[in-house]
């Protein structure tokens, strides 16, 4: 991953504040509606997108793990979890011939999904929606601690596995302090192995984030 020069550096600096200063206005009672106008709304989401491309797990996210993943010769990905900042991700799966599919369990999340293959569901009851039988890799990032806890996961974990095959790719993106350790969920690490993957490490950490990425390989059965 590339280090951020100075210029990059403030532009940060100037997106965060913008964003810091949007939650705050939020909560000032007389500014309610006008927070809530729609054009403000438009204006707060592209400053979100802005920010959160410019912390350090996210810039690699799209530096190193995206290029990873689509050159891992993947024919599917399944998706979770939709947000403006993630909206460029679909289509450029499909634009490298791979079938994205994306799930989020909020009705309105599904505008930043694959408008073909998109799933309105909770992850843990997937399996009841029509779905290709098979992915070669489900991305899971930001779901646990983001509406997901840890007991929820530990049930969660299985029916991840039954949409991979063994050998399939599990990659797990969450927060130290905001959720448990995946490593710590028995299910987790009886269905699937942490490994490193293609040139990546096992586990991914970082000096400026609590953001961790992990991954994981579904395991075989036999
Ligand atoms: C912090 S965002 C992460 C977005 C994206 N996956 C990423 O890479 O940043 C968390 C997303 O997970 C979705 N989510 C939370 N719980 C879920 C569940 N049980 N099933 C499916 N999606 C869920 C939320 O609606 C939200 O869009």
């Amino acid at each position: 991953m590339t280090r951020p020069c100075t210029a990059t550096r403030l532009g940060h600096l100037f997106w965060t504040l913008g964003y810091k200063a949007g939650n705050l206005l939020e909560r000032v009672p007389g500014l309610k509606s006008f927070m809530r106008r729609p054009a403000i709304g438009r204006l707060r989401q592209r400053i979100l997108v802005h920010y959160v491309n410019g912390l350090e797990d996210r810039r690699y996210w799209n530096q190193t793990e995206m290029p990873a993943l689509l050159g891992a010769g993947f024919q599917r990905i399944l998706f979770v979890g939709c947000e403006p900042y993630t909206a460029w991700i679909p289509g450029t799966f499909e634009e490298c011939e791979i079938e994205c599919w994306t799930t989020d369990i909020l009705p309105d999340n599904g505008q930043w999904g694959n408008p073909d293959r998109h799933i309105v569901a909770d992850i843990a009851a997937i399996e009841a929606h029509p779905l290709p039988e098979h992915f070669d890799a489900v991305l899971f990032n930001g779901v646990m601690g983001y509406g997901v806890t840890g007991e929820m996961m530990a049930a969660i974990a299985p029916v991840l596995a039954r949409l991979l095959p063994p050998g399939g790719l599990l990659l797990i993106g969450w927060n130290q302090g905001l959720v448990e350790d995946p490593l710590a969920l028995p299910t987790v690490t009886q269905w699937f192995v942490h490994r490193a993957w293609r040139e990546l490490p096992a586990r991914q950490m970082f000096a400026r984030s609590t953001h961790v990425f992990d991954h994981f390989l579904r395991r075989d059965p036999s």
